[in-house]
């Protein structure tokens, strides 16, 4: 059984994607942060607007979401035979407590594989769409991560690059400009080779 998450930043359209391949595969959808019950109440206090969290605070409290959810959600869905689309992963904190916060990525990497026991995810698919594009598509007010600023989220980004180039067995790269459906079609042929 195979663990794909959906990476990138903020309005890429990893939420859309993990949806609509979680349907075709039969996986189990989720998230990080806030894919259990614990999990939303530490993606709450993550998220708040305004509220000021140090950054080691935040790497752990994205450990102890991610802690519960591979034990809980993870690991019994890929042992009843399902695979799992999850929408984020530990990669995303290599990429915004890493390189985005500044902390390292050798050092948060260590604390996500502590957290998970060393599990990570089989494939994780980048998405790919410009600042611009990105930001058009958000809505709402933003959220506490999301009000970083722009220097932040470009490190964010290139991080990402980063990881996927560094780790080519892992990570695909998928242009996430176009319609859903084009993505989709993107997302669901690059897939193949580790479906199997
Ligand atoms: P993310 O999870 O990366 O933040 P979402 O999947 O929630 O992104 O998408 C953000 C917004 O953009 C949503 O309103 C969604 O419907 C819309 N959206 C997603 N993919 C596309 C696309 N390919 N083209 C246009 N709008 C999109
Ligand atoms: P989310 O709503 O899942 O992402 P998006 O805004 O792309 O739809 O919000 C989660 C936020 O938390 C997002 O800004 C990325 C951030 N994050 C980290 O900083 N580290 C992590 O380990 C994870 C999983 C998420």
């Amino acid at each position: 059984m195979t663990w794909i998450a959906f990476e990138g930043g903020d309005g890429s359209g990893k939420s859309t994607q993990a949806r609509l391949l979680a349907e075709r595969l039969g996986a189990v959808l989720t998230r990080e942060p806030g894919g259990t019950e614990l999990g939303a109440r530490v993606r709450e206090l993550l998220l708040e607007p305004g509220s000021s969290i140090d950054e080691r605070a935040e790497t752990l409290l994205m450990a102890a979401d991610r802690a519960q959810h591979v034990r809980q959600v993870v690991e019994p869905a890929l042992v009843s035979g399902r695979h799992v689309v999850s929408d984020r992963s530990a990669f995303s904190s290599l990429a915004y407590q890493g390189y985005g916060r500044g902390l390292g990525v050798d050092e948060v990497r260590r604390i996500c594989a502590w957290a998970s026991g060393d599990r990570w995810p089989d494939l994780a698919v980048l998405l790919q769409v410009d600042p611009r594009q990105q930001r058009s598509r958000m809505r709402g007010a933003p959220d506490r991560m999301e009000s970083s600023g722009d220097a932040f989220h470009a490190r964010v980004a290139a991080g990402f690059v980063a990881l996927a180039s560094e780790d080519p067995d892992r990570w695909c790269v998928v242009d996430g400009s176009g319609s859903i459906d084009e993505v989709a079609g993107r997302v669901w042929d690059a897939c193949q080779h580790w479906l199997g």
